[in-house]
């Protein structure tokens, strides 16, 4: 089912246009020099704050397969400015495909990366040469995008959300993971602007802690207020009628609207329908792959069993004890909620609403 965009729905609080979000926006990962891409490294936060140059493809390639930038839209944003990179250091079209599959390569499972890169590749191959400039354009007006699309899916958002919710999310999906604002984080930010929420809950995410590491932080240096559970305390979080909200992030929606996120949001997914919570999947539209019928078939990245047998660089398992460390998970359709893109909100996903709402 389609919805109409925020403050058209019948038992929703309107928006306030006058709702200034900026103090609540304040960090920015990604930064492009003139001749280098600057990551703030998120392997390091939030003890340190540091800044990661890359000056080459393979140097973006590598910080996105280590993580110190990462978040679905994030690491399209980065491709992209590797693929400028690329364009710099030669001018043979051939370069520029072999750069974009190292950055493809880099992750598996969220669109946005080979979306973004694969952009990029089509625009220099449909002008017949390698220019860097019109490249960096194209990389520059994707981070710009997706900046405005976090504003504008906040608010749709946030609409959703009646006064007095609690909300829990999982993993981060803020600025770090973004251009900026965030996407499902967005719309915490959003709605906390707006005075509708009653408490926010993150997850830690284990194993690589994106909801204690990141989540937490960024809502600190913005201000808004956040409770952090361990993941395994979240399906008794909602018996308690605290969350009315499990708000995520994705990383690639299939057509039908299953949605792959990071590891942990099917079972909380699951958790919410037990409990009455509601569940809201935030993503641009560049995170959803109509090319995909359904979920079955997304690729789910499969990272170093080290992430989960040692921890701040100190082994927690006994030596030789193996790990399985699939980092995402595909929820199904039928257990989300709503499914908010830039383009509008899709409640309730089913076959072709997707494709209906992002039909040109
Ligand atoms: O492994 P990560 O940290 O890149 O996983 C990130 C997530 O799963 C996010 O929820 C998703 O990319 C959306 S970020 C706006």
């Amino acid at each position: 089912m389609l919805c109409a965009p925020a403050g058209h729905g019948a038992n929703r609080t309107p928006v306030s246009a006058m709702t200034n979000y900026d103090q609540y926006d304040s960090l920015r990962p990604i930064e492009w020099r003139g001749d280098h891409l600057r990551l703030l490294d998120q392997r390091l936060l939030p003890a340190t704050v540091a800044w990661l140059d890359c000056r080459s493809v393979t140097e973006v390639a590598d910080a996105i397969h280590a993580l110190a930038v990462r978040g679905a839209p994030a690491i399209g944003i980065a491709g992209a400015y590797g693929m400028v990179l690329a364009a710099q250091a030669s001018s043979d079209p051939a370069d520029l495909v072999t750069a974009a599959q190292t950055l493809v390569q880099a992750r598996p499972t969220a669109v946005n990366l080979a979306w973004a890169v694969q952009g990029l590749l089509a625009s220099a191959q449909s002008e017949g040469h390698v220019d860097p400039a019109a490249l960096l354009l194209r990389a520059q007006s994707i981070e710009r995008e997706d900046l405005a699309a976090n504003r504008h899916m906040g608010e749709l958002g946030a609409a959703q959300i009646t006064g007095g919710s609690g909300v829990l999310t999982h993993c981060n999906t803020g600025s770090l993971a973004t251009a900026g604002f965030g996407t499902a984080l967005g719309v915490i930010r959003a709605a906390w602007a707006q005075q509708r929420l009653s408490a926010v809950f993150a997850t830690e995410t284990r194993p690589w802690l994106q909801g204690a590491r990141l989540t937490a932080w960024e809502l600190q240096q913005d201000g808004i207020p956040a409770t952090l559970i361990a993941d395994s305390a979240g399906a008794h979080l909602m018996s308690t009628g605290r969350v009315q909200w499990l708000v995520v992030g994705a990383d690639r929606i299939a057509a039908n609207g299953d949605t792959a996120n990071k590891i942990g949001t099917c079972q909380l997914a699951i958790a919410a329908r037990h409990y009455g919570v509601k569940v809201m999947v935030v993503a641009p539209s560049s995170t959803v792959d109509l090319a995909m019928a359904n979920g079955r078939d997304i690729e789910i990245e499969l990272r170093d069993e080290a992430e989960i047998t040692r921890l701040g660089g100190q082994p927690t398992a006994a030596p030789g004890v193996r790990a399985w460390n699939p980092v995402f998970d595909v929820t199904p359709a039928g257990l989300i909620d709503a499914i908010v893109t830039e383009r509008g909100v899709v409640e309730q996903p089913a076959p072709g609403a997707l494709a209906q709402l992002l039909s040109p």
